[in-house]
This record gives structure tokens, sequence and C-alpha cells, in this order.
């Protein structure tokens, strides 16, 4: 198996890359990541230099660089994990978010269309351009139910916009062209190697530090929880199983407020590591990791709640989450606390200046 993984550098793609080396030991990798501040070579750092693994940085739009990495390593599949992904991010600043997900997809659709045409019959047929898109494509759902694959699209932040812009187009890109097309929708991931700027990892880091927890709201905002690992071995079956032309959602079955998700790190940390016996904390020394929760202003346009319903995928490409969120959340928990090196290099300036724009006027001196 020879795949071009775009992203791979970030959170969900260079877990995927693990799990298919694990799965499938003789794939050939072409990971190609522009390492943006969401993107690390300390991420893949455990790969090594091995030589069916191989990294280059580059944008999916620049269409030559691209091209010749198409014409230089054949691969058998696209895999496009590359995007901003920040929500928060997206609100302060759209334009990055319409240039990545719209403008330079819409490129990496273009030249993934060349290649697939230059192919012989037998590789066309095979050939699959897998999308990562996501749940929140589908918007909020206030009145209960669950989004199926057929729920209509209503994205409502700057970054659902942008990845339901691009959805619509690797979509059309299927049915114009006929490039075998697969969009996968996952909900919330969490797991090892999420940046901290996102829910877990941001509160795991703010509560070993002892400053503010912000939450959003009144912290009763829902969101499906999937463990990463399981989300990458569904993103695999839908690259091995899934009909090209086809979405598939994916999720775990797993709804949870975000406060209960911050009270959740709180106590998992209290039992690994108490505040009194923490030598980082900064500041106030609580009792419990709690006693730094802190309801701060919303996020504007804040999405009330996410569910998937994963019976498409459950049930035709015999895919299923396998991990419960008890152990999931105390691997996520544990690994963060083993790999402070890797916490503070993706944290460089950039990052505390982000904290800064973000938090500064939500918590004051504790942003
Ligand atoms: P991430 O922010 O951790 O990583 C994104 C990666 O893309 C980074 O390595 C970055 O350097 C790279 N990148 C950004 N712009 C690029 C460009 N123009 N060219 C090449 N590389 C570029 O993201 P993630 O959380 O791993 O998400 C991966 C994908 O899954 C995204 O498409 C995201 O929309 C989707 N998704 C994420 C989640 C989640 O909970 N994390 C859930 C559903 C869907
Ligand atoms: O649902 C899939 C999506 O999940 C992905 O497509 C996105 O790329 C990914 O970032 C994630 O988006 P969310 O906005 O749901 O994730 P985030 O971790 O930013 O926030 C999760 C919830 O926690 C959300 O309701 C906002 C809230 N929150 C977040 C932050 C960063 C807080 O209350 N406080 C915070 O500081």
């Amino acid at each position: 198996m020879r795949v071009l993984i775009t992203g791979g550098a970030g959170f969900i793609g260079s877990n995927f890359i693990r799990r298919l080396f694990a799965a499938r030991g003789s794939a050939l990798v072409v990971n190609l990541d522009a390492l943006t501040y969401a993107g690390s070579r300390a991420t893949l750092a455990d790969l090594g230099e091995q030589p069916n693994h191989i990294s280059v940085e580059g944008r999916i739009g620049d269409r030559e660089f691209v091209g010749e990495l198409m014409d230089k390593y054949q691969p058998a599949a696209i895999v496009n994990f590359a995007a901003e992904t920040h929500v928060d991010r997206s609100i302060l600043s759209p334009a990055s978010f319409v240039q990545t997900n719209v403008v330079e997809t819409c490129a990496l659709l273009d030249v993934a269309l060349e290649y697939w045409r230059s192919l012989d019959p037998l590789r066309q047929q095979a050939f699959r351009f897998l999308h990562i898109s996501t749940d929140e494509v589908y918007g909020s759902l206030e009145g209960g139910g669950f989004f199926t694959e057929q729920s209509p699209y209503a994205p409502n932040s700057p970054y659902a916009a942008s990845k339901a812009a691009a959805d619509h187009f690797a979509r059309a890109y299927h049915k114009t062209y006929g490039l075998p097309v697969i969009r996968v929708h996952p909900s919330n991931n969490y797991g090892p190697y999420q940046h901290p700027e996102k829910l877990i990892p941001l509160m795991i880091l703010r509560a070993l530090e002892g400053v503010p927890l912000p939450v959003y709201g009144d912290g009763q905002n829902v969101r499906d929880w999937l463990y990463v690992e399981d989300c990458c071995d569904a993103i695999l079956a839908a690259l091995e199983k899934g009909q090209p032309g086809r979405a598939y959602n994916v999720g775990a079955r797993n709804e949870r407020s975000n406060l209960e998700i911050v009270r959740t790190v709180c106590r998992t940390l209290d039992d690994m590591l108490p505040p009194a016996a923490n030598p980082r904390l900064k500041g106030r020394r609580p009792g419990t990791y709690d006693d730094l929760i802190t309801f701060v202003k919303d996020r504007p346009g804040h999405d009330r709640r996410y569910a998937i319903d994963p019976t498409v995928i459950e049930t035709e490409l015999g895919w299923r989450a396998k991990e419960p969120f008890d152990t999931g959340i105390c691997k996520t928990v544990r690994w963060y606390l083993s790999n402070g090196q890797w916490c503070e290099q993706v944290r460089g300036e950039e990052y505390r200046e982000w904290v800064r724009a973000n938090y500064g006027e939500r918590v004051g001196d504790g942003a």
C-alpha cells in the first residue's frame, strides 16, 4: 500500500501513520505537511528515519510540488488530513481557513484528478481520495437526535463553513469527474499528540500549572468523544472497504458535557499527581484541580451539541469503537504527564501569543 498522507505531522494524521504501520507493516507513507504551528517534527520523532516513511515539508496547495510527489511515488491513495482545525482561531481570523481548507484542498483535488486520469484502468479503479471532514459541518443538535450521513449541512463557525465547502468540492469531483472520493466525518477526537490549544490537553496542562481552567459559557455544551486510535481504525476501514462517492460518520456514542470532561480530567489528575505533590504548580495551589475551573465568556456561535450516529460504518464496514472513555482518558492524561518535552516544543511563542489573544480578556492575568 502506497499512500500520500497530508497533515501527517498533526494530531490525527500522526496517529494514523502509526496505526497504518502497525496494521499494514509494508505500507509506504509519503507524509506531506506544511509544519504550521499545529504540525511538528517532534510529533513524528518516534517514527525515525524508516525507509517506508518519507516526510516532506510542503503545502497541499503547491500544485507543482504535489504533482511531482505523485509522479515520483505513485500512491494508490491520498488521505487528506491537512487543514486549519481550531474553531476559536477561525473566529479570530478566518482567512487562513479559507486558504487551506477550501482553496488548497481544491488544488489538491485537481492534482489528484490529473494523476488519476493518467493511471491504467485497474489502478484507476483501486485509487482512493479519502477526505477527512468533521461532524461540525452538520451544525448543532439543539432539539435531540443524531447526525446521520443524510443530515443537512448547517456549518456555524468559519472553520465548519470552510470544511463544508471542501466537502462539497470533494463530492463534486466524484460526481462530475468520477474521482473515487470518500468522505469521513469524525466526532471530537482525544488522545496522544493533540495540540494543547484543544479542550482536553489545554485543561490537563493548565491544571498542572495551577492556572484557571476556562470553561466557555455554562459548560453544558455537549461533544461526542472518540479515542484517536478508534478514529484511525475507522479511517483505515473507509480506505480499504469504503465505497467511492460515500460519506461515513464516525463516533463512539460517547456524549459528554464540557464541564463533565473538565471535571473528569481534574479527577484523573487528582489521582495521578495530587496538587500537594505537584512541583510545577504556579500561583494558586488548589486543594483539588477542580478548584481551578472558571466559567468565562462563551465562544461566539458556540454549537450546543454534537452527536454521531455511527450505524452505517458499523454495519457496512464492520468498524466499531473499542476504547471505553474511562480508559481512554486515563491513557491520555498519563501521556501528557509523561511527555512534557513534546508539550513544551509545541507551545512556543506563537502559542503564548494565541493564549493571550483568546484568553486574555476571559481570564485576565491567569491567561
Ligand atoms: P491538527 O491541527 O492537529 O493538524 C493539522 C496538520 O495539517 C498540521 O500538521 C499542519 O501543519 C498541517 N497543515 C495545515 N495546513 C496545511 C497545508 N496547507 N498543507 C499541508 N499541511 C498543512 O489537526 P487534527 O486535529 O489532526 O485534524 C486532522 C483533520 O481531521 C482535519 O482535517 C480536521 O478538520 C479533521 N477533524 C479533526 C477532529 C478532531 O477532533 N481533532 C475531528 C473531526 C475532524
Ligand atoms: O467535532 C469535531 C471537531 O472537534 C473538529 O472538527 C475540530 O477540528 C476540533 O478542534 C474539535 O472542535 P471543537 O470546537 O469541538 O473542539 P475544542 O477542543 O476547541 O472545544 C471542545 C469544546 O470545549 C467546545 O464546546 C468548546 C469548549 N472549550 C474549548 C476550549 C479550547 C472550552 O470550554 N474552553 C476552552 O478553552
